[in-house]
């Protein structure tokens, strides 16, 4: 499919997703389902995709061990070995692991090519690192601190969490860093897979889609926060009214707020099975999870079939007499 094409189409089902949210916003019956039932719907689709995501991995054989390495392997007591870069045991591996959950290690290993006076000359490319590290991060702390919703009284580092973010008191209320910094992340990301001829030649229509379903959510919260502040008394009653199985539906949600829920249970419900499940998928990387440990331990298939040895000891037991008179050495007389 044509860039143009895939882009279009995204773009398309973004819209039907704003149009959806706003017919519902205005159809009284449509809420009571939004509110009241797609929520545990999207929930239970949610658990199950997952769990079925983890069943498949799980049962994927991984007949070797293959952890990428990148430094010395544990070997001689005078030879500097690398145990984070070349974990040799298990908390090298959850080290290096926290590196590249927390700060996206290898991808800062990201290199740059370029044919320049006809040789390929390399350079680094830190900027893919840094965005996708703040696009990551401040989507976490903004889920973090949507925990507010759900939580009566609200937990006290979440309360912490949302004051360090508005530090700079910029607006009233106040603009959150995390909020400008997903933002940027998203532009980054998005132009990326736009300007980059080789990045575009490779994206999918669920590249674009994944990005614009993300940005769909984030303007409209930030329309919300901003612009066209919602009831967010009666929004806890409803969220807390989910977590205790009483759903109480209001009356009146609003356009942006049924676009906002739309954008999310669509995320929500559609993360499981498309490439936004590698946020679960890294912790089951066998190249990630596995400790090198091929020299000091011996790891045989468990599934190799069976195999008749013939070790040299029998094979010259068999034929001592034949390779003696044709002089071969042999090991035993
Ligand atoms: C993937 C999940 C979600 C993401 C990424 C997300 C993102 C955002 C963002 C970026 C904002 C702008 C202000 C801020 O950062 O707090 C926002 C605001 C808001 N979101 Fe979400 N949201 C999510 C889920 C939800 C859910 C499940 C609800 C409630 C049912 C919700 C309700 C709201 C409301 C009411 C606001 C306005 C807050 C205010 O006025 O302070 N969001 N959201």
């Amino acid at each position: 499919m044509k860039f143009m094409m895939k882009l279009l189409i995204s773009v398309i089902a973004i819209l039907v997703i704003i149009l959806l949210g706003l017919w519902i916003a205005m159809t009284p019956a449509m809420v009571l389902i939004l509110t009241g039932i797609i929520p545990y719907v999207v929930f239970v689709i949610f658990l199950i995709g997952f769990a079925y995501r983890i069943i498949i991995w799980g049962r994927a054989p991984v007949p070797f061990r293959i952890p990428t390495t990148c430094g010395q392997e544990k070997s001689f007591p005078w030879i500097k070995a690398n145990p984070l870069e070349n974990p040799a045991g298990l908390p090298g591996v959850i080290g290096r692991m926290a590196g590249e959950l927390f700060l996206f290690r290898s991808l800062f290993r990201n290199t740059d090519v370029k044919i320049i006076g006809g040789r390929p000359i390399y350079g680094s490319a830190k900027w893919l690192w840094f965005f996708g590290l703040m696009f990551h991060w401040s989507l976490l702390i903004i889920v973090l601190r949507h925990l507010r919703f759900f939580t009566e009284p609200i937990i006290p580092w979440i309360g912490a969490l949302s004051a360090v973010d508005g530090f700079f008191e910029i607006s009233v209320p106040a603009l959150y860093l995390s909020d400008v910094a997903i933002l940027a992340g998203l532009t980054f990301l998005f132009s990326r897979r736009v300007v980059t001829p080789q990045v575009r030649y490779i994206s999918l229509f669920t590249d674009y889609f994944a990005l614009l379903l993300i940005a769909g959510v984030v303007v409209t919260g930030l329309l919300m926060r901003h612009f066209f502040p919602v009831d967010l008394n009666a929004l806890k009653t409803l969220t807390m009214s989910w977590i205790t199985f009483a759903p109480v539906v209001p009356e009146d949600i609003g356009v942006l707020f049924s676009m906002h829920l739309c954008f999310v249970l669509t995320l929500i419900a559609w993360l499981p099975f498309s490439k936004l499940a590698h946020a679960g998928g890294i912790f089951m990387s066998p190249t990630h999870n596995m400790a090198n440990n091929n020299r000091s331990l011996r790891h045989v298939n468990p599934w190799n079939a069976p195999v008749k040895l013939h070790t040299y000891t029998e094979y010259e037991d068999e034929f001592r007499d034949k390779m003696k008179a044709v002089g071969l050495p042999v090991e035993k007389e």
